[in-house]
């Protein structure tokens, strides 16, 4: 048992990233276009990643960055652990460097969408203390999506909620390709 965390340490760990990402097609359009995307932005530091290794294999990974229309929002772009390796709270651990990240940082919360039929993601984002704030199609018009959030100040809850319903709903109106861009 050899197992660490650590953010991109080095140019060579972002090939063994993304054979683990691809890996992992999730059924989203167009996930060839978003992984190559991620390999230029992790390179140029917008998006942020934590590697999960266990024996110098990548077993999980969180990807993150500021949210492109709601800049005071963390947004998780993506959070996977190999199938293993789950239930052992790498998931939770992750999540709560990223927390710890955004709170540093002066973000006000943490963001992220799921298929709204992914109970146990749900009930994994739940025991991190996210909550539901709406659910509407953003990837696929016929497969609803559940955008989950944590908010780090509670005073800033209520005028965020209402910005997230108008941002997700006004990117539901976008054509498919334009909005693919915007949200990966
Ligand atoms: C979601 C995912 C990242 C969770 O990672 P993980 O390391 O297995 O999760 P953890 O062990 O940290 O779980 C922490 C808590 O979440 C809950 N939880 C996690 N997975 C769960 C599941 N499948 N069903 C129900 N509850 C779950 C549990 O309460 C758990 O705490 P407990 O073990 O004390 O009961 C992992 O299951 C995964 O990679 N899923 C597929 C990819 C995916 O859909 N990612 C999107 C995530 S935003």
């Amino acid at each position: 048992m050899d197992y660490s965390f650590h953010s991109l340490q080095y140019t060579r760990d972002v090939p063994r990233l993304l054979d683990f990402l691809h890996g992992q097609e999730m059924g989203y359009p167009r996930f060839d276009e978003w992984l190559q995307r991620t390999e230029h932005e992790l390179i140029a530091g917008y998006k942020q990643v934590i590697i999960a290794e266990s024996d110098r294999r990548v077993v999980g990974d969180a990807i993150f960055q500021p949210h492109k229309e709601i800049p005071p929002l963390l947004e998780i772009k993506n959070m996977r652990v190999h199938g293993e390796f789950r239930m052992r709270h790498f998931g939770g651990f992750m999540m709560r460097q990223i927390e710890i990240y955004a709170r540093e940082q002066g973000f006000h919360g943490l963001i992220g969408d799921i298929r709204a039929d992914q109970g146990n993601v749900k009930n994994f984002l739940i025991a991190q203390r996210f909550t539901e704030a709406v659910t509407l199609s953003l990837y696929d018009s016929s497969v609803p999506d559940t955008v989950m959030v944590k908010f780090l100040k509670a005073k800033e809850s209520d005028s965020l909620l209402s910005r997230i319903g108008k941002v997700e709903g006004l990117i539901t109106l976008i054509p498919t390709q334009k909005r693919l861009r915007i949200l990966r």
